[in-house]
């Protein structure tokens, strides 16, 4: 997998709107169902929905874009999200591919996204070979630096994880959150209401608050996971993604949006998923 690197700068109106997108989970071959959901057709529906949408300015897809770490799959994404015409930045996820590189990846991986006026900042919080999150010392330090500047710039940040900073209230996938987030949450703390977290794994939407700074996790692009639930569960909730605005005085606005044109019903025999 392709670091994390470099810079990518968006011309837009003063609101910045961008889209989450998370968890597509797309297979070697199109067609590929993960708990019963075709991740192609599930992905095309979101899409779609995207497409509806007034004028968005970038997609931030927050890992595990592939399935089963195949190019083919990552081909597909490329392809999938190139009709919307839109900018998109990825992350990976702990299903991504972790030691291999594939062509024109570096358009996506990027580490830092202007706006206007907020800064957008990738995180990788993968560990290869783990399920679970982990913030590298490297990725603390970038987050730390970047803290710093926007304490003496005011720009506000939007940082992106795969795995949430804290849990979420589901006890089979808290213990896979990252396992040193209360370290990155320390050091957003300064920005307070200046800083907002997105992350994915999760597969459903959430909203909390954490040392002061907003916390949200968003809809799987596939199937979805029950909030509260001890052990594994899906969800009969439609595949969705997250609409991020970014106000030019710093404030933010945020709703999750999912399909209502088609349904993806999960497999409920399912007892987990690799
Ligand atoms: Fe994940």
């Amino acid at each position: 997998m392709t670091d994390l690197s470099g810079e990518a700068t968006l011309s837009t109106e003063p609101v910045s709107r961008v889209i989450q997108l998370s968890d597509t989970h797309l297979m070697r071959e199109p067609g590929g169902v993960l708990v019963g959901i075709d991740t192609d057709r599930s992905l095309a529906a979101v899409c779609r929905l995207i497409g509806q949408q007034p004028a968005i300015d970038a997609l931030l897809l927050t890992g595990d874009l592939a399935g089963d770490e195949s190019e083919s799959a990552y081909s597909r994404l490329r392809d999938s999200l190139a009709a919307l015409q839109v900018p998109s930045f990825w992350l990976p996820g702990n299903h991504d591919a972790p030691q291999r590189q594939y062509a024109g990846f570096e358009t996506h991986f990027k580490r830092h996204i202007r706006c206007p006026h907020w800064d957008i900042l990738m995180l990788n919080t993968q560990r290869p070979g783990e399920v679970a999150g982990c913030l590298a010392d490297a990725e603390l330090a970038f987050l730390k630096a970047a803290v710093d500047h926007s304490l003496v710039n005011h720009r506000p940040v939007l940082v992106a994880t795969h795995h949430p900073l804290a849990g979420v209230g589901c006890q089979w996938l808290d213990e896979q959150v990252v396992r040193n987030g209360a370290e990155a949450l320390s050091i957003l703390e300064p920005l307070g209401a200046r800083a907002v977290v997105i992350s994915g794994h999760v597969h459903q939407e959430s909203s909390q608050v954490h040392n002061g700074v907003r916390c949200f996790t968003v809809p799987s692009t596939c199937v979805q996971f029950a909030p509260g639930s001890q052990q594994f569960k899906v969800d009969d909730q439609s595949p969705g993604c997250r609409l991020i605005e970014l106000y030019e005085d710093g404030h933010f606005e945020t709703r999750i949006l999912r399909v209502d044109d088609e349904s993806f019903p999960a497999d409920r025999l399912s007892t987990g998923y690799a």
